[in-house]
C-alpha cells in the first residue's frame, strides 16, 4: 500500500525588488521560499513596485526603494523588510514603527570600498585628474607638460577632516594613518584613537581636504553650505560619500568656480540620478565626480545583498535579524 502524499506546506513569499543582484544570495533564498524578482531591468517607480510587492511578506529590497506609508497601505501582509543599503533615508521609519515591521540594513560590508573610493576621489580632485585625462584622450597632449604645468596638490601628509565618524569615516582613518595624515573628526562619537574630535568650524578651517561621511537626517541636510565652505581653505579639497543632500550643492557650485576651494570630488548629488548636464558641477573642470557607485565592487555588493538576504530569512522565520534600523530596535 502507497503511503499517503505529505500534504505541501506553502512557502512564504518573498519579492525582489532588482532582476539583477550580485552573488547566489537569491538562489539560496528561492531554495527556502516562494521568490519573485522584479523582471525588468529599470527599477520600478513607487506603484509599481507596490503593485509588484503586493501579497509578499518578505522584500529584498534596494536603496532608493521607497518605503513609506503609501507602499505599506498597499503591502499590509509585508512583515519583514532587508534593504541592502547602509543609507535608509528613503525608510519612513515611523510608517515601519507604526506597523511594527522590522527593517534592516547592510552597515559594515561596504566601509572598505567606500573608504577606498573616498581616497579615489580626494586624489583624483587634488591631483586634477579630470583635467589631465580630458586633455590626454582629446588628443591634446601633443608635447611633453612643462614641470610647472597642470600640477596638483598632495594627499600624502595632509590634514585630514572627517565629517561624520561612523564606520566608513572610521576605515578612512585607518587608511588615513598609512598616508601619513593628521587626522581630526566631528560627530557625536563614539571618538577613537585616530582621529581626534573637534568642533566643526575649526575642522573645516584646519583641514586640507574634507570627507563627508554623514547619513542624511533633518541635522545633516546642508550641513555644509556657503558659509562653511568660506571657512575653508583656498586649496582645499571637499569629498562627500555620504549623501549628496548633507552638502549645499548649488553654494559648492559657486565656490568652486570663484576658486574659494581648489576642488572636489563627488559621489553622491541631492537628485539622482542626473542625466542631463543642467547640474552645475557638471561643467567645472575642478570637480571630480562618480556616479554614487563608491560601494561598487564585486565584493562589496555581493555581501550587501548576502547580508540583506540573511536577515530577510532570519526575520521570516521568526528569528531576531543582525542589522536592524537603530530606530526600531527596543532596547
Ligand atoms: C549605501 O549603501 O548607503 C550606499 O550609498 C549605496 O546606496
Amino acid at each position: 500500500m502507497s503511503s499517503p502524499p505529505t500534504p505541501q506546506i506553502p512557502r512564504a513569499r518573498v519579492a525582489v525588488s532588482r532582476g539583477s543582484l550580485p552573488g547566489d544570495s537569491v538562489a539560496r533564498l528561492s531554495s527556502v521560499f516562494d521568490v519573485r524578482v522584479w523582471p525588468e531591468a529599470d527599477a520600478p517607480n513607487p506603484s509599481d513596485l507596490a503593485a509588484f510587492i503586493d501579497d509578499a511578506e518578505g522584500l529584498l529590497g534596494v536603496a532608493k526603494d521607497l518605503i513609506d506609508d503609501q507602499l505599506l497601505d498597499r503591502c499590509p501582509q509585508l512583515r519583514a523588510v532587508a534593504i541592502a543599503s547602509t543609507g535608509y533615508d528613503y525608510v519612513d521609519i515611523e510608517a515601519a514603527r507604526r506597523r511594527e515591521l522590522p527593517v534592516t540594513h547592510t552597515p559594515a560590508v561596504l566601509s572598505g570600498a567606500v573608504a577606498d573610493h573616498a581616497f579615489f576621489l580626494m586624489t583624483g580632485a587634488r591631483r586634477r585628474a579630470h583635467e589631465h585625462t580630458t586633455m590626454f584622450r582629446s588628443g591634446a597632449w601633443d608635447r611633453h607638460l612643462a614641470l610647472d604645468e597642470m600640477l596638483g596638490l598632495d594627499v600624502y601628509g595632509s590634514t585630514l577632516g572627517i565629517v561624520g565618524y561612523g564606520q566608513v569615516g572610521k576605515a578612512i582613518a585607518r587608511r588615513a594613518v598609512c598616508y601619513e595624515m593628521t587626522i581630526q573628526e566631528y560627530s557625536r562619537g563614539p571618538h577613537d584613537d585616530l582621529a581626534k574630535p573637534v568642533e566643526l568650524d575649526d575642522l573645516l578651517r584646519t583641514s586640507d581636504i574634507v570627507v563627508m561621511c554623514l547619513p542624511l537626517l533633518p541635522e545633516t541636510t546642508h550641513l555644509i553650505a556657503e558659509r562653511e565652505l568660506r571657512l575653508m581653505k583656498p586649496t582645499a579639497t571637499l569629498v562627500n560619500v555620504g549623501r549628496g543632500a548633507t552638502l549645499d550643492e548649488q553654494a559648492l557650485a559657486s565656490a568652486l568656480k570663484r576658486n574659494v576651494i581648489h576642488s572636489a570630488g563627488i559621489d553622491v548629488f541631492e537628485s539622482e540620478p542626473i542625466s542631463d548636464t543642467a547640474n552645475p558641477l557638471l561643467e567645472l573642470a575642478n570637480a571630480f565626480l562618480t556616479p554614487h557607485m563608491a560601494s561598487a565592487t564585486h565584493a562589496a555588493r555581493a555581501s550587501m545583498v548576502s547580508v540583506a538576504a540573511d536577515d530577510l530569512q532570519a526575520m521570516m522565520e521568526h528569528r531576531p535579524p543582525q542589522h536592524l534600523l537603530a530606530e526600531l530596535r527596543h532596547e
